[in-house]
C-alpha cells in the first residue's frame, strides 16, 4: 500500500479520532505550540463520556474546556510545568503537579512511571517517504509515541517539517486529523530597566564562541539584545525562540565552535512567531531533538563555554534558588533549569546565570531573602548554583563559602533591603 493510501485510510474527523481513547488511559500532549487544538477541543466536548482519563502535558498554552473542576472524574489534567491556563486549577486542587526535570520526562515515560497510552500531537504534512514531523516539540513526544497504543496526529500545513530525530512514519500513526488554523504565537516581551541592566551584566560575561541555552521570558530576551556584537556563538538550548532566531539571522550565532553538533542549532521545542516556525521548515541548519538529548547535562556539558541563562523567583543567602513556587504554591516548574545549570558546571569555561530582578510587587518584597519562604520548592540547589544576577550586579557563588555567598548576594540586593538582610545574615551566623 502506498504511503498516500495509508494516510487516507487513517484520516478522521477530530470527534471520531478521540473515540479511540479508552477509560483509564493517559493521553500525553506535547508542550506549548506542539499541542493540537482540534483534538483537545474534541476531547473537551466528549469528556463526560470517559472515566479516569488523565491528560499529561507541560506548559499548556490554550485553555481547553476539559480544564473543568466539575468533570475531573472523567478527564483530569496533570503537569510538570504550569502556565497561566493550568495554574489556578493546581492552586484549587483539581489539577495535579508531577515534579520532574524536563530531561527526565522521556525516561519516566519509557519506564512506564508516567504512562503513555495515547498521544495527541501537532504534526507537519507527510513527505513522499511517509514521514511526518513533530518538530515543534519532539521533547517527550517521541518517547510517548514509542510507548503509546494509539497515536493521533493533528496535521497542520503550518507545522514545520523540521530536521533532526523528530519524525514519525505514517505506519506508526493510528489516525490523522487535518486542521489549518494559525499556530499559537508568543508576542515579544516588554523589556524594562531592570531586565536591561541584568542583561548588560550577563552580556559582558558571555565570551565569543560561547554556546548558549536561553530560557523563556523578558530577561533572557533582553540578554539576546546584548549579544549583537559577539562572534561565533553556538546554540544548544531547549527552547528555540525569536531571540535565538535574531542571533542566527544576524550571523552572530554560527555554531562553528560547538564541540557537539558543530554548524547546527540544537533545540527541543519551538515557541515564538510564525517567522520562527517558517524558519524551521526543511532547514537542515536546525535540528529538533528529544529533550533527553538537548538537556542531558553530560551531553550538553561536552560543549566548551556553555552559558545558560534562566529566571528565578527567590534566592536565599546561601544560594538556593526557588524558581518555580511562591512558598508552597507552584508557579511554573523545574523545566530545564537544573539540567542546564549542571551542564554548564561540567562544561570547560562554562557558566550558568540565574537572573532575577532584586524585588517583586512594586519594590515591596526583596527576592534575595535570608531563607526561602517555608514550603518553597528548590529548583537549583546551593551545591549547583553558579552566578546570580540582579540589576545591581553579579554574585559569583560557586566554590565560595557561605559567608562569601551571603556578602555577595546582599551586595546585589536592592539597597532598601541590604541593612535588614545583613542583620538577618548575622543572626543566622552567615556573616
Ligand atoms: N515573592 C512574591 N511574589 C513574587 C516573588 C517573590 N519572591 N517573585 C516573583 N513574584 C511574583 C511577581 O511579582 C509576579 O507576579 P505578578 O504576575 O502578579 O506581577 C509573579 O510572581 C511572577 O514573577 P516574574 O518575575 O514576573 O516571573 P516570570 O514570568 O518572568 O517567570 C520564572 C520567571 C522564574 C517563573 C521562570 O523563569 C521559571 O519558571 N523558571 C524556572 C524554570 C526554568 O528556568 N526553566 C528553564 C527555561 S524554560
Amino acid at each position: 500500500m502506498s504511503f498516500q493510501s495509508m494516510y487516507r485510510e487513517r484520516k478522521r474527523e477530530a470527534a471520531d479520532a478521540v473515540r479511540l481513547v479508552q477509560d483509564g488511559d493517559t493521553i500525553v500532549v506535547p508542550i506549548a505550540a506542539g499541542e493540537p487544538p482540534a483534538l483537545l477541543h474534541a476531547l473537551s466536548q466528549q469528556r463526560r463520556e470517559f472515566r479516569d482519563v488523565t491528560v499529561f502535558q507541560m506548559l499548556p498554552l490554550h485553555q481547553p474546556d476539559y480544564f473543568d473542576p466539575a468533570t475531573t472524574e472523567h478527564v483530569r489534567h496533570s503537569s510538570p510545568f504550569l502556565g497561566a491556563p493550568n495554574r489556578r486549577g493546581v492552586h484549587e486542587g483539581w489539577i495535579d503537579v508531577v515534579p520532574a526535570h524536563f530531561s527526565e520526562v522521556p525516561r519516566l515515560i519509557r519506564r512506564g512511571l508516567v504512562p503513555s497510552d495515547v498521544v495527541f500531537a501537532h504534526a507537519s504534512p507527510m513527505n513522499e517517504d511517509g514521514m511526518l514531523a513533530v518538530g515543534l516539540s519532539p521533547d517527550y513526544t517521541m518517547a510517548a509515541i514509542e510507548k503509546a497504543r494509539t497515536v493521533l496526529l493533528e496535521v497542520n500545513p503550518r507545522v514545520p517539517f523540521a530536521h533532526g530525530p523528530c519524525r514519525v512514519h505514517i505506519s506508526k500513526v493510528t489516525a490523522v486529523v487535518e486542521n489549518d488554523e494559525p499556530l499559537i504565537e508568543i508576542p515579544p516581551t516588554a523589556i524594562g530597566e531592570a531586565e536591561r541592566a541584568i542583561a548588560g551584566y550577563v552580556g559582558e560575561l558571555v565570551p565569543d564562541g560561547a554556546t548558549l541555552q536561553i530560557g523563556i521570558g523578558a530577561i533572557p530576551d533582553a540578554v539576546v539584545q546584548q549579544l549583537a556584537t559577539k562572534r561565533d556563538l553556538g546554540i544548544h538550548t531547549e527552547m528555540f525562540g525569536d531571540g535565538i532566531l535574531s542571533l542566527l539571522e544576524a550571523g552572530v550565532a554560527t555554531n562553528r565552535r560547538k564541540n557537539r553538533h558543530p554548524g547546527v542549532t540544537i533545540a527541543t521545542f519551538a515557541l515564538g512567531s510564525h517567522r520562527l516556525y517558517d524558519y524551521l521548515d526543511d532547514n537542515p541548519t536546525v535540528q529538533m531533538h528529544p529533550v533527553d538529548v538537548t538537556n542531558d547535562p553530560v551531553l550538553a556539558g561536552q560543549n566548551d563555554r556553555l552559558h545558560s541563562i534562566n529566571g528565578s523567583l527567590q534566592v536565599d543567602l546561601i544560594g538556593q534558588c526557588g524558581s518555580e513556587s511562591l512558598a508552597h504554591r507552584p508557579y511554573s516548574g523545574t523545566g530545564g533549569q537544573f539540567d542546564f545549570v549542571r551542564a554548564a558546571n561540567r562544561s570547560e569555561d562554562g557558566r550558568s546565570f540565574i537572573v532575577l530582578p532584586s524585588t517583586a510587587k512594586g519594590g515591596t518584597i526583596s527576592r534575595i531573602a535570608p531563607t526561602l519562604a517555608p514550603g518553597t520548592h528548590v529548583t537549583t540547589s546551593k551545591n549547583d548554583v553558579d552566578h546570580v544576577v540582579t540589576e545591581y550586579g553579579v554574585a559569583r557563588l560557586r566554590g565560595r563559602t557561605a559567608r562569601q555567598r551571603a556578602e555577595a548576594l546582599i551586595a546585589i540586593a536592592h539597597p532598601d533591603f541590604r541593612a535588614e538582610l545583613t542583620e538577618a545574615a548575622e543572626q543566622l551566623r552567615l556573616v
